[in-house]
């Protein structure tokens, strides 16, 4: 399984590329937006930085604007692959861009017939919201399960970008559901290695090393 770094914060991704952990980075209006910084600049340092896909989210919400905005944010870089909301407008928009084989990431995808339409259409990746769908108590890794089957069931080359990640749990389902990509928030990346044993057993290993007769 792939994992990106959702993020825009450029000394996060760079944390992420240091840990080996950061095979592409997702971005969005409201991450870009945190950064406090201009997108154009923010854009063009990733992909000084990150070799892998790095998606740029539109905000127009109509297919025409949409595919200006894609085709202008595609000239930063073979990497750059175009977010575009689920919304019919997008998957007009998706269809234009795939046809011209421009790399596209359906985002807010909250159902597998969403999914399942975003392949139709030909996007490069899905990405479902799983933390926002258990947020209303729905089960968003059942989702995940739904869209791997479907995509399976008719050989789609969409790939599932697992989103909207709140903590490991989410990462070690994704894994085990054979999902190709999960975005994963910087702070969620850094838990992934935690374990109180491993801090234990290190603590005692040092403590009797300590003991250990030194020449
Ligand atoms: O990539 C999509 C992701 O950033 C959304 O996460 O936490 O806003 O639901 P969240």
């Amino acid at each position: 399984m792939q994992f990106f770094i959702d993020s825009a914060d450029v000394g996060e991704i760079k944390k992420a590329l240091a840990l080996g952990l950061c095979d592409g980075v997702t971005t969005n209006p409201s991450l870009v937006a945190k950064t406090g910084r201009a997108f154009d600049e923010v854009l063009r340092e990733i992909v000084a930085l990150a070799p892998g896909p790095i998606s740029a989210e539109v905000t127009a919400i109509d297919a025409e604007g949409m595919v200006r905005e894609a085709r202008a944010y595609a000239k930063y870089g073979d990497q750059v692959v175009i977010k575009i909301p689920l919304i019919v407008e997008g998957l007009r928009a998706v269809k234009v861009l795939s046809d011209e084989g421009v790399k596209t990431n359906v985002t807010l995808c909250f159902s597998a017939v969403q999914a399942l339409l975003a392949a139709k259409a030909g996007a490069t990746y899905v990405s479902p919201f799983v933390g926002r769908l258990d947020d209303i108590s729905q089960d968003g890794m059942a989702l995940i399960a739904d869209i791997l089957q479907i995509y399976r069931n008719y050989d789609f080359d969409t790939k599932v970008l697992v989103a909207s990640v709140r903590h490991p749990v989410h990462v070690l389902e994704a894994a085990r559901l054979g999902a190709d990509v999960a975005t994963i928030p910087f702070a969620v990346i850094e838990q992934l290695a935690k374990h109180p044993l491993t801090d234990s057993g290190l603590k005692k290993f040092l403590a009797d090393w300590e003991k250990v007769p030194k020449k």
